[in-house]
């Protein structure tokens, strides 16, 4: 089976990443958002990331200008009916995820893969609202997404030999180095990370030392771009407890249970760079 035609569900900050990715390695990409406002707010995203790629030299003008031709929008779950891959990029919520996966599996034609960028979510229990649940995968990208170069594919219990074979070499297709996890929360990168965040959040919060010394230790001391405060405000503070409470439901493990600090920050609205406020302020 040839990949042509992919369509994206969300085009959110990693919904847009990935249509751009898509799109720059030849792909004709129809993205799908809930209504028309975070429609144009996602392909404004699109077009701003495509211009900044040319100004630092990673695009060609004449290549941005033939990927942004290759994206379509739309509102209509229906468009996508021609896709050979789905990569559902929605927010993290098993129900609205099911329904997705349930209208697409009616919608799209057979050979049809149906993928998911969840971060925490079982691919094992999206792929039971279908009847493809061979054809069912994680296909998790990171933020930035045209900048990162990985690809975490997750197989879940069902997913077919040939399901696996054809999303690595998408992978390959689009410059990413792929690593393929079972489905077990947080797979291999996040199962890692998030007590490394927990931890600093939890090394802040009894006070041993400033944000700005927690950062610079890490991050100069073990040459990481950036320190594991600004990397959770960057992430999203809602994701980080959202992906620490999924693992810590499954696991019971007290290195997932999430700090007290992050879970009030959150009820607080301190979300991180994307609403203004997190640990660090971004206005
Ligand atoms: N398109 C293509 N390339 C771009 C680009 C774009 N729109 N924007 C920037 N780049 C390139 C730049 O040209 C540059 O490349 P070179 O180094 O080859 O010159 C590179 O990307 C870095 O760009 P910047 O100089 O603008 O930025 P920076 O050096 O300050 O790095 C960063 C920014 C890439 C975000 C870096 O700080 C970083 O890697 N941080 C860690 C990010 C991370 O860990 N992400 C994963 C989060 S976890 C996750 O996503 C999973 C989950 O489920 C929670």
């Amino acid at each position: 089976m040839e990949i042509k035609t992919i369509g994206v569900v969300g085009c959110g900050l990693m919904g847009a990443g990935i249509v751009e990715t898509c799109a720059k390695s030849g792909y004709t990409v129809k993205v799908r958002e809930i209504n028309d406002e975070l429609l144009q707010a996602g392909l404004a995203r699109i077009e701003a990331s495509l211009k900044k790629a040319v100004k630092r030299g990673k695009l060609d003008e004449a290549d941005s200008k033939l990927a942004w031709e290759r994206i379509t929008g739309t509102i209509q779950l229906e468009a996508l009916k021609d896709s050979d891959l789905v990569i559902e990029a929605a927010v993290e919520n098993m129900e609205l995820k099911k329904e997705i996966f349930a209208a697409l599996d009616k919608i799209c034609p057979a050979h049809t893969i149906l993928s998911s960028n969840t971060s925490s979510l079982s691919i094992t229990e999206i792929a039971s609202a279908t009847q493809r649940p061979e054809q069912v995968i994680g296909l998790h990208f990171f933020n930035p997404v045209p900048v990162m170069p990985l690809l975490e594919i997750v197989r879940a219990l069902l997913t077919s030999d040939e399901t696996l074979k054809i999303s690595r070499e998408f992978g390959d297709s689009v410059n990413k180095t792929t690593v393929v996890a079972k489905d077990t929360p947080g797979f291999i990168v996040n199962l890692l990370l998030i007590p490394f965040l927990l931890d600093t959040i939890r090394a802040y919060e009894s006070g041993m030392a400033t944000k700005e010394d927690i950062d610079t230790g890490i991050k100069l001391g073990l040459n990481h771009p950036m320190g594991p405060l600004t990397l959770a405000d960057f992430v999203g503070l809602d994701t980080t407890l959202f992906v620490a409470d999924a693992m810590y439901d499954e696991f019971k493990d007290s290195r997932y249970a999430a700090p007290p600090l992050l879970r009030r920050m959150v009820m607080a609205g301190k979300m991180g760079k994307k609403s203004g406020a997190g640990f660090y302020d971004y206005e």
